[in-house]
């Protein structure tokens, strides 16, 4: 038979094995912990205050493979410059307010993962292109929200308010699903190189926006959208380079929706 003391022996020794830095899942597995590492993160900075022109600086940070982008940005600012500007909210690539270009290429410091990237190597990290530099890495969102707001971005129905629910089928809901997704953090339009040279061109996340009500069986003003879109700086600015659809962080088929939007137009039906 068990005594007590045979039961307090097994309990000590099994609390003895169990390493405090290491998970459930690495305890079962007998994986080492992860180690940190000192990773250099090159921001593009500038503060109209004070500099003339934007300059690159370093900061070396410790962190996990499994950080993110977002982590080493915080870590720079609370840890070694808190002047250091950047934008974000949710940290959990929904709120769309941290894109930034990171080793030249548009992504959410919030869903960019150290490992992913070549850490032997200084990371870049700068603001994203074609919209006003305000400070680091903040850009003056304004022209992309203006272009937004132009398309009317918001359910139009026809007639009077209904006494029920505005029935839709599957089908005909799966026509926009892909285009509600967009959280509006402008990878795409700022990835796009007729936005760089012309930023009157709408741009690919308001033609998303529009494409998103164009195609929905409950609203009534898609002519009217497909006539903005028609326009000297509308669909037909897009020279299908497919950069907005590879920056997309929510995986949008920004082009096939582009792409529907001109369709509709040549043909004049949705
Ligand atoms: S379409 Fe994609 S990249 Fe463009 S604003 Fe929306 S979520 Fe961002
Ligand atoms: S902080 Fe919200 S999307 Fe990255």
């Amino acid at each position: 038979m068990t005594n007590l003391v045979d039961v307090v022996t097994d309990v000590v020794g099994t609390m003895n094995a169990i390493d405090p830095g290491v998970t459930d899942a690495q305890q079962s597995t007998g994986e080492a912990a992860p180690k940190p590492f000192v990773v250099t993160i090159s921001v593009r900075r500038f503060d109209p205050e004070v500099d003339q022109d934007p300059f690159w600086q370093d900061f070396e940070v410790e962190v996990f493979s499994t950080d993110r982008i977002l982590d080493a940005l915080h870590k720079i600012k609370w840890e070694q410059d808190g002047t250091l500007s950047f934008r974000r909210s949710c940290a959990h690539g929904i709120c769309g307010s941290d894109a930034m270009r990171i080793n030249g290429r548009n992504r959410l410091a919030c869903k960019t993962l150290v490992k992913d990237l070549d850490a032997t190597k200084p990371i870049t990290v700068e603001a994203i292109k074609g919209l006003p530099l305000e400070k680091d890495l903040i850009v003056d969102m304004e022209p992309f929200f203006a272009a937004y707001r132009e398309v009317m971005p918001f359910l139009i129905p026809q007639g009077h308010e209904p006494t029920r629910e505005r029935v839709q089928s599957q089908e005909e809901r799966a026509r926009f699903d892909d285009s509600t997704k967009c959280i509006l953090c402008a990878a795409c339009t700022s990835s796009c190189p007729v936005f760089w040279t012309d930023n009157q061109y709408f741009g690919p996340a308001a033609i998303v926006g529009a494409h998103r009500f164009i195609f929905d069986s409950r609203d009534a003003a898609a002519d009217t959208r497909l006539e903005i879109l028609n326009s000297k700086e509308g669909v037909w600015r897009c020279r299908t380079t497919f950069n907005c659809t590879e920056a997309c962080p929510r995986g949008i088929q920004i082009t096939h929706a582009i792409a529907e939007v001109k369709q509709a137009l040549i043909r004049g039906k949705i």
